[in-house]
């Protein structure tokens, strides 16, 4: 070896060796409104100052945005874990307060687009694998609905999942503040829904393999104890050395706008650097209208005792109406446009239950946004009666097949199940992008239970 080649050498061991330094990343955005090299991906998109992830107008719409280098999390394969910490600030705003929730997702993936990625409940980033497999897909859900098939505990939780829609380990979203003098803190419970902007914070130890997540509300300090510590070593099978990071989230029917308003990461052993949360934009639902003229009948009742009698079983009596007009319209509203296109009408739980021999295990077809999804045969003087009864659509089949969805809010409808006819979403159509389609048979039927 002469002396150049050695000189060669030697530089190259130095680069190698100043590498994993040389990709230091340590950003602070406390608006997107100036950043312009995000990854995005899909439907994710820059709105003013903030990140807006989903778009409402897609059935199934998908958006990722990612930092635009990768973190750097080991030497090379096999070797000891970093560590990085990040703290962000979101907003989860459903359009209807009552619709099952999706949440969004912070991710670490060594891929702008993880095989597979379904949109609905699997977070833009998770396929529907019914078993967990190790790759590089790491991620810490704020999941705002419940999927009790991916044994979700509740709609508002935080969970760590490993290349997996059942996450490794869930907590119901809160945090934990000091109790007086006691020694254990106190819970307190923080609904992720409501659009309040809220701040999370996650702390990756590599030679530990430790996450911990801790959220509070966005103005508040970060409280001691984090929501979830998870330590386990097989935290090394879902991570490469280089990952993507960024965020994730998705839809199917119901509108809900997940943004991302700040978000500061670093990986240089220090903590994330403080966002400044002072001046954030807050997205919360429109207020309900006040009733001024409520207030008004009060002055006037104040003013002549006897007037006061009269205006006030006036204005009960307006009430009276106003209410009962506000309910037919919601129910009205209830009813959707394609619903009447096809035949709406209404199964009572006993047929259900016995189409569906009392939804036993080998009616079900599989899994739904909203909950299970069972085949069932309806008797045909029942279907044929409710479908008269709907006024449209002669049919001839003497059985009819019936697709139940068996979930969510389950005890308070089971007296009033709604049944309808909907060649387009067959099952199957709520969890992905790949629709079932074509040959759609009219003999399915979807019940929201
Ligand atoms: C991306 O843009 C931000 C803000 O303009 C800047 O601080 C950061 O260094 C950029 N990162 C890369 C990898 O270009
Ligand atoms: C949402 O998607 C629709 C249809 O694909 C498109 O026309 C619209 O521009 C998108 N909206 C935004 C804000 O990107
Ligand atoms: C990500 O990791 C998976 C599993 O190890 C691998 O099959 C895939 O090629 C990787 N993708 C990229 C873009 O590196
Ligand atoms: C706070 O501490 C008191 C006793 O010091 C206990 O009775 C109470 O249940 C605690 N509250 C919560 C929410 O843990
Ligand atoms: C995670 O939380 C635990 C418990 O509070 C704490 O002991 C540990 O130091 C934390 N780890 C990191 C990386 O912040
Ligand atoms: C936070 O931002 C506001 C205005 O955007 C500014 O007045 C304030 O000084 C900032 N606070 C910190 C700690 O930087
Ligand atoms: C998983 O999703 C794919 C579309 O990506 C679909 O073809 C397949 O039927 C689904 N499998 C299950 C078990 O739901």
């Amino acid at each position: 070896m002469d002396a150049a080649s050695i000189h060669h050498y030697l530089l190259f061991f130095l680069f190698s060796l100043s590498l994993p330094f040389a990709s230091a990343i340590n950003f602070l955005f406390n608006s997107f409104s100036a950043v312009s090299n995000l990854t995005l991906v899909d439907d994710a998109r820059v709105e003013d100052s903030v990140l807006r992830l989903t778009n409402d107008s897609n059935y199934y719409s998908i958006g990722r945005a990612f930092y635009p280098e990768r973190l750097r999390l080991a030497a090379g394969p096999g070797q000891a874990l970093s560590s990085f910490s990040t703290s962000f600030v979101f907003s989860i705003l459903p359009e209807i307060d009552s619709s099952p929730g999706f949440g969004l997702a912070f991710v670490l993936c060594n891929s702008t687009s993880p095989p597979g990625a379904l949109s609905g409940q699997y977070f833009g980033v998770f396929s529907n694998a019914t078993r967990q497999s190790p790759a590089p897909l790491l991620v810490v859900e704020f999941d705002a609905g419940r999927n009790p098939e991916f044994n979700d505990p509740d709609g508002n939780h935080v969970g760590v999942d490993l290349n997996f829609v059942e996450s490794a380990v869930t907590r119901t979203a809160g945090f934990y503040r000091a109790n007086g003098s006691s020694t254990e803190p106190e819970f307190v419970p923080l609904d992720m829904r409501s659009g309040r902007n809220i701040r999370g914070w996650i702390d990756f130890y590599g030679p530990l393999f430790q996450i911990n997540v801790t959220i509070a509300p966005a103005q508040e300090p970060r409280p001691r104890w984090p929501l979830i510590s998870y330590t386990d070593p097989v935290i090394a099978n879902y991570v490469s050395p280089e990952m993507y990071v960024g965020f994730s989230a998705s839809k199917v029917k119901w509108v809900e706008a997940q943004r991302v308003l700040a978000w500061s990461l670093s990986d240089t052993g220090a903590a994330a650097r403080e966002l400044n949360t002072s001046n954030l934009p807050v997205f919360l639902p429109p207020s309900p209208p006040s009733s001024s003229s409520t207030s008004a009948g009060l002055i006037a009742g104040v003013a002549s005792a006897c007037l006061a009698i009269a205006v006030l079983c006036v204005l009960g009596l307006y009430n009276h109406c106003r209410r009962r007009r506000k309910t037919r319209i919601r129910k009205e509203e209830e009813e959707e446009e394609w619903e009447s296109k096809y035949w709406p009408r209404r199964f009572n739980y006993e047929d259900l239950w016995s189409a569906t021999n009392g939804f036993c295990k080998e009616r079900l077809l599989g899994f739904g946004g909203f909950g299970k999804v069972y085949r069932g045969v309806l008797p045909a003087s029942i279907s044929r009666g409710a479908n008269n009864a709907g006024g449209s659509a002669v049919r001839e089949e003497e059985m009819e097949e019936v697709a139940v969805k068996h979930g969510v809010s389950f005890e308070e409808e089971r007296e009033n199940m709604k049944c309808m006819t909907d060649p387009d979403q067959t099952n199957g159509a709520e969890v992905g992008p790949a629709r079932s389609g074509s040959s759609a048979a009219t003999s399915f039927f979807c019940a929201y239970i």
